[in-house]
């Protein structure tokens, strides 16, 4: 499965432990940041919002400090479904529930076990469809 992933300057070095911890198992594209630099997140939660809607059957993993920042930026793009998710259990309801296709993660209250807990889930899960899918329908404006 191709992965877009993005974090700010915050989000770096989990972004980093995420590839190394899945290396194998998704095909990463990386849209930055590389460096611990501060920059500004809707830069990077644009790259790769357009890239999952663009890459049919993607999905996106994005981070930032919050999250926060990351989750109200791609959420701006019809069709993206991003959400900001600490625990195994949200992010398997985010996929189950909300057919979420970018998880968004924050870097700065999450310990690093968690995260990659929390991202296993959310891979794992399935989009339930029925209600669901109606209530999904009804999102865009
Ligand atoms: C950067 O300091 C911080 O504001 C950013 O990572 C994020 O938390 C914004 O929502």
């Amino acid at each position: 499965m191709k992965i877009h992933i993005g974090s700010d300057h915050a989000g770096v070095e989990l972004k980093e432990l995420i590839k190394k911890h899945f290396d194998g198992k998704f095909e990463f594209e990386d849209e930055g940041t590389f460096t611990t630099e501060s920059v500004d997140y809707p830069d990077f939660a644009h790259a790769v919002a357009q890239k999952v809607l663009e890459d049919g059957g993607s999905l996106g993993i994005l981070i930032c400090g919050t999250g926060n920042g990351m989750a109200i930026t791609a959420n701006k793009h019809a069709g993206i479904r991003a959400a900001l998710c600490w625990a195994p259990e949200i992010a398997a309801l985010a996929k189950q529930h909300n057919n979420a296709n970018i998880i968004v993660l924050p870097a700065r209250f999450i310990p690093s076990d968690v995260a990659i807990a929390t991202l296993t889930a959310f891979f794992e899960a399935e989009f339930e469809g029925g209600r669901h899918q109606r209530r999904i329908d009804k999102i865009n404006i």
